[in-house]
């Protein structure tokens, strides 16, 4: 079976940053032709800005070509055909699958049935490996190192499957978390497990003003509407956070915002002025690390 990328524990932390280092190389050169005879498909059975076109910017300036859907209503799913048909069909395309899929294992199932590698573009409440790396180079990039960091995720640590990534790869890190969340949206009892078992120190609360100032990275998230069954319970919750400059007032130097956007009410735009918005370019950032996971997963670096 090809190497794919499906859970951020599918890398090493060697691989991890030596993915990062590559990133480091495009982000100074951006275009680097070296997959001219590789197709890649970009497979969206879920919305998607960032991901779906970073990583056809990606294999762009790889030289690659990109076919896909970002509407599986317009492919023969709609007729009933299978994830399994679906994904042996294109693996017989194309040398790269990238894919994001509403349920949790679609996309490890994914990778069983290809023939070619397939990067997890976010399956469900689940894991987004991609945006994990790109996390990782830019808390790198605004802090100068990786170890030692104390952060703070904010908002849906329930169904945010990015912060479930992120948590795992920086547990090979010696970080410090905080987490902030409602009741209803606390990170599930298995990450914490996790972080018990490696002795990593997280505390929670459910009071964002007060406990900015005391981290280097500003984690927030979307409270992930499309992954609740019951609206009134969204709507009890939806806006619980809304971070504003006069709030970073106290806020160390070196702290930066991330957030894997989009965003709704959870940063208020007067945030985007201060220079502890960093949000635009950890999105930009997506391009360069994922033209390295799939120059890396294609054998290439
Ligand atoms: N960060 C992220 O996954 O954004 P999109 O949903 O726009 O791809």
């Amino acid at each position: 079976m090809p190497k794919s990328l499906i859970s951020i524990h599918d890398f090493t932390k060697e691989e991890m940053l030596h993915v990062l280092s590559i990133a480091q190389e495009f982000e100074k050169n951006k275009v680097q032709p070296i997959l001219r005879d590789k197709v890649i498909a970009t497979l969206f059975f879920e919305p998607s800005t960032r991901t779906r076109l970073s990583f056809e910017t990606a294999s762009n300036r790889l030289g690659a070509r990109v076919i896909g859907f970002s509407d599986a209503g317009n492919t023969s799913v709609s007729k009933g055909e299978t994830l399994k048909d679906t994904i042996k069909m294109v693996s017989n395309y194309v040398d790269l699958i990238v894919m994001r899929h509403p349920l949790e294992g679609a996309a490890r199932y994914a990778s069983e049935v290809a023939s070619v590698p397939v990067i997890n573009a976010g399956d469900g409440a689940n894991q987004h490996p991609s945006q994990t790396m790109l996390d990782l180079y830019t808390i790198n990039q605004t802090q100068g190192r990786l170890t030692d960091i104390k952060i703070n995720m904010v908002g849906d640590l329930k169904y945010g499957r990015t912060v479930h990534s992120l948590l795992q790869a920086m547990s090979h890190f010696e970080p410090d978390f905080t987490f902030t969340a409602p009741d209803e949206l606390m990170m599930p009892q298995e990450y914490k497990d996790f972080l018990n078992a490696k002795g990593i120190p997280y505390r929670e609360t459910r009071e964002l003003e007060g406990n900015i100032n005391d981290c280097d990275i500003l984690y927030m998230t979307r409270v992930q509407q499309e992954r609740f069954t019951d609206p009134m319970e969204y709507e009890k919750v939806k806006n619980t956070y809304n971070l504003t400059a006069s709030m970073l007032a106290g806020a160390k130097e070196n702290m930066k915002i991330l957030h894997p956007l989009p965003r709704v009410t959870e940063i208020a735009q007067d945030v985007d002025d201060t220079p502890h918005a960093y949000y635009f370019k950890q999105a930009e950032n997506g391009v360069y690390v994922r033209m390295a996971i799939i120059a890396y997963l294609l054998g290439y670096k």
